[in-house]
């Protein structure tokens, strides 16, 4: 009997690096549900990724900000019956400056907490969740303190959570870099945390980077194109190994 297709759920999936992880799994005969905040969007993309893969690609309506859309969202995937052998949170914004530090702490720390706690029952035991990280949140960026803090192997989730809600309490000041920096180096740390609540599930958690690509947020000057920064996300999506940060399929030291 025919292996059935994997189901991935890619969270910013309408644009950019999500929209290559997408097609590139949809042609490897994946199962994807491309997230996209805003459904006329994600209906495009889908559009457009049938154009060059014959994959089974589906829109799911999914703001990573949302508590009440990833709820509603989860919710349709139970209603479908769908399992999910693997997660990529890639759905990030970057604000530069402190900018708004609410909303960029929403959404490239926060949102993939949110969603991954949500889609948590629907994930399969031995599955992966790829977090997309960036090199700005090295913690080499960070003051010695927040170094010291993040990288602390007793570190549990609700601390974390605590302090990333000082942080954004504080307008974003006092950790020695942006928020935007602050939320991926917090990411990183999360993968490590979540890695360690669910090896007994053999989930494997990991953060990958894309490196400087050249999407909206990249940028024309970006050295790296889509496609070189979406293989470098990919490798979580297979990845044997847990709870670390990897570019182009080597781990760094985060
Ligand atoms: N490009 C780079 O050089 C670079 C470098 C390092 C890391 N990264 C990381 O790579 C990931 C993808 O970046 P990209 O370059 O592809 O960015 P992009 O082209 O700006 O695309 C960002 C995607 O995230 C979605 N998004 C933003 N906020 C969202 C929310 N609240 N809920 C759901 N989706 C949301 C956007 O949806 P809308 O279309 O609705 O806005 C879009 O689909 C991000 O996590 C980013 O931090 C990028």
């Amino acid at each position: 009997m025919a292996e059935s297709a994997k189901t991935v759920l890619i969270t910013g999936g309408n644009r950019g690096i999500g929209q290559e992880v997408a097609r590139v799994l949809a042609t490897e005969k994946w199962d994807v549900l491309v997230g996209s905040r805003d459904r006329a969007k994600g209906e495009s993309a889908v559009a457009r990724l049938r154009k060059t893969t014959s994959g089974r690609l589906k829109v799911v309506e999914l703001d990573v900000t949302s508590d009440a859309s990833v709820a509603t969202a989860v919710q349709k995937l139970r209603d479908g019956a769908i399992k999910l052998d693997a997660l990529v949170n890639n759905a990030g914004i970057y604000g530069e400056g402190r900018g708004d530090v609410g909303t960029t702490v929403e959404t490239n720390f926060f949102g993939p907490l949110r969603v991954t706690l949500g889609v948590l029952p629907l994930l399969r035991d031995g599955a992966t969740i790829t977090n997309v990280t960036s090199d700005l949140g090295a913690l080499a960026n960070l003051d010695r303190a927040h170094q010291q803090l993040l990288a602390d192997p007793g570190l549990t989730r609700e601390a974390l959570v605590t302090r990333m809600r000082d942080f954004v309490a504080g307008d974003g000041k006092g950790w020695g870099t942006d928020p935007y920096g602050v939320a991926k180096a917090a990411l990183n740390a999360l993968t490590r945390v979540l890695a360690t609540e669910l090896a007994a599930r053999h989930i494997r958690v990991n953060s990958t980077c894309p490196g400087w690509v050249r999407t909206d947020m990249g940028g024309r000057n970006a050295p790296r194109s889509i496609e070189q920064g979406a293989a470098s996300v990919l490798f979580g999506v297979t990845a044997t190994q847990t709870g670390a940060v990897f570019r182009d399929g080597k781990r760094i030291a985060f």
